[in-house]
């Protein structure tokens, strides 16, 4: 089963206008695969997905980074699945750590955001990872599995879910996670998946890794038979992001 490679650009709270049309400019001249090969997912701040939707190449598509829970309403602050798919943003990142850490969100929390956004029509890319503790303790793969549960426990359709696993420990303590590693903790999701969800499911849904993803480590964690792509912090607001964008060759050679 061969799944196509997925990029996505997590800008997080980060960009000025001025910023965001010289990044876009530099992303629409660039030579990169076709869309046969590669879903390029742009993820700019909520005020800028109209600007950059408007001028991005359009087999470039944008993501917001959250959405609400449920329907909008008598919510402060908050943009919901609905307004999302009213302004034809395809694309929702949820359960990104820096959420959950920083803003408490649960895996609950989580997992009816996830099937809510789906509900709306809305593709998501959902976060899962471990913290240092969870590492040094050896329940990487449990932390990750409850995540992901969180999930299975509320969505049937995964066809439009694309699983990001970022390792808190890593971003959080500078150290480097080798390809090695990382392609373990993908194959134990995807073996997670197969015996929890189902075996199609396993075989097909797209799990990328993001921590630190960059220009000179691409390529090899991108030879990894379990890595299906990237979600792309710090380097996203590079021009080293068409690097990463061609790694999606490694696969397809
Ligand atoms: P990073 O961020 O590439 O800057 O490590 C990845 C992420 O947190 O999505």
């Amino acid at each position: 089963m061969s799944r196509k490679f997925f990029i996505g650009g997590n800008w997080k709270c980060n960009g000025t206008k001025e910023e965001v049309n010289k990044i876009i400019c530099n992303l629409n001249e660039a030579e990169v695969p076709s869309e046969d090969i590669v879903d390029v997912v742009i993820s700019p701040p909520f005020v800028f997905l109209p600007l950059v939707k408007s001028i991005l190449r359009p087999d470039f598509h944008v993501a917001a980074q959250n959405c609400w829970v449920r329907k909008g309403g008598a919510y402060t602050g908050e943009v919901s699945a609905e307004m999302l798919t009213n302004l034809d943003i395809p694309w929702v990142i949820l359960g990104h750590f820096e959420r959950r850490a920083l803003l408490g969100e649960s895996n609950e929390f989580v997992g009816d955001k996830v099937a809510y956004a789906l509900s709306q029509g809305l593709n998501v890319i959902v976060c899962v990872g471990d913290t240092l503790e969870q590492r040094l303790a050896g329940s990487t793969l449990s932390a990750m599995a409850a995540q992901t549960k969180a999930v299975a426990d509320r969505v049937t359709n995964w066809a439009n879910v694309v699983i990001a696993y970022e390792p808190v420990w890593a971003i959080t303590t500078g150290q480097v996670v080798s390809p090695a590693q990382a392609q373990k903790v993908h194959k134990a999701l995807r073996t997670w998946l197969a015996e929890n969800v189902n075996a199609d499911v396993a075989s097909t849904t797209r799990i990328i890794y993001g921590c630190s993803v960059n220009r000179a480590n691409c390529k090899e964690l991108a030879s990894k038979a379990d890595v299906d792509g990237f979600l792309v912090g710090g380097a996203s607001l590079k021009a080293e992001f068409v690097d990463i964008i061609k790694s999606a060759t490694v696969k397809s050679a």
